[in-house]
């Protein structure tokens, strides 16, 4: 897809600029960074949610159709994002999934994403276990205490730590299993302008325990138009050639309150590169006319 790869072009230069620094000693054929953390949900799960009891399970096929490893945990047919980004950062292997807590390489970097999970504690409560991003951050504390160990100190391992690439996305599902999800009751207690709000707010508080355990370069990414995947526009009842407003409205509206924050974050907190990655205009392309067909299926909690 053309579209996909211009978007990675664009992606990859917002990227690499964080790194740059790094490219004088890399060689051969040596990551750029010593190490690569992902924290996120489904779009970046790449086998976390194995060990879990969830209903947001991607361990058969058509997952994995066309990953030489099968059906491995992705929410995709082949690599997912976070793997292309260990990939063209020039990491040998894709980056491990913190599963149980018994992932034995981390020194590269560890893999926290879970599918379903969102910023807030009970979104996607509904779908059963996923590791929140709370839990996430817990989940990396653990590792960096492992990596301290392993380094011989606390003072080595943050500055280790801190040449560390974060890669962070989340947020799709307080909107899609929790404020427009059935079952849920935020959107009676919150607006949508509230709403936003409260998830930004305790974004910025989980970003700031992710510097408060050592990072530096953060590549924190905005919200694509969920108005506009498929299943939502079948859940919501949009037509071929238009999508969910309402959806889109708020990932507009997230995206804005999250790139505001971030240049707060990196003036409050030194060393701090928090970038944003606005994921809505690299993903803005038209793909109504790509050839995508939407077959109708059984929803969880809708019918
Ligand atoms: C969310 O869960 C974490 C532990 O997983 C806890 O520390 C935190 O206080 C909880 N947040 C709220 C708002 O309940
Ligand atoms: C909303 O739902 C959550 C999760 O089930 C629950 O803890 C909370 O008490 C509810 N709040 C209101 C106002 O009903
Ligand atoms: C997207 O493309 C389709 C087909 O090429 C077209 O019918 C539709 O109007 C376009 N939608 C927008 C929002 O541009």
């Amino acid at each position: 897809m053309a579209g996909g790869l211009k978007a990675w072009g664009i992606f990859l230069s917002v990227l690499l600029g964080v790194v740059s620094n790094w490219q004088h000693w890399a060689r051969g054929s040596s990551p750029q960074v010593p190490c690569l953390f992902v924290f996120g949900d489904s779009v970046f799960d790449n086998g976390n949610n194995l060990a879990l009891d969830t209903d947001v399970t991607v361990d058969y096929l058509p997952y994995g159709v066309d990953f030489p490893y099968g059906s491995t945990g992705r929410c995709s047919n082949g690599v997912n994002r976070a793997d292309a980004i260990a990939d063209l950062l020039g990491f040998e292997n894709y980056i491990p999934p913190f599963g149980k807590g018994n992932c034995r390489e981390f020194m590269g970097g560890v893999n926290y994403a879970s599918g379903g999970s969102g910023i807030l504690n009970t979104t996607g409560y509904l779908l059963g276990q996923r590791y929140t991003m709370d839990l996430q951050l817990y989940n990396h504390k653990i590792i960096a205490s492992r990596i301290a160990k392993e380094l011989g100190g606390a003072d080595v391992a943050s500055k280790y730590l801190g040449q560390c690439i974060y890669a962070v996305e989340i947020g799709y599902n307080d909107y899609l299993n929790n404020y427009y999800g059935e079952g849920y009751n935020s959107s009676k207690i919150y607006t949508p302008e509230q709403f936003a709000q409260l998830l930004v707010q305790t974004y910025e508080t989980q970003l700031e325990r992710l510097y408060n355990e050592g990072a530096r370069k953060v590549a924190v990414f905005g919200l694509i138009r969920m108005g506009c995947m498929p299943a939502y526009k079948n859940i919501f009842g949009a037509d071929e050639s238009s999508c969910v407003d309402k959806l889109n409205q708020a990932a507009q509206l997230f995206n804005s309150k999250l790139q505001k924050a971030l240049p707060k974050l990196n003036a409050n907190l030194p060393g701090a590169i928090f970038t944003y990655i606005n994921s809505y205009e690299i993903d803005s392309e038209n793909v109504t006319g790509l050839g995508f067909k939407i077959y109708q299926y059984e929803l969880l909690s809708r019918s």
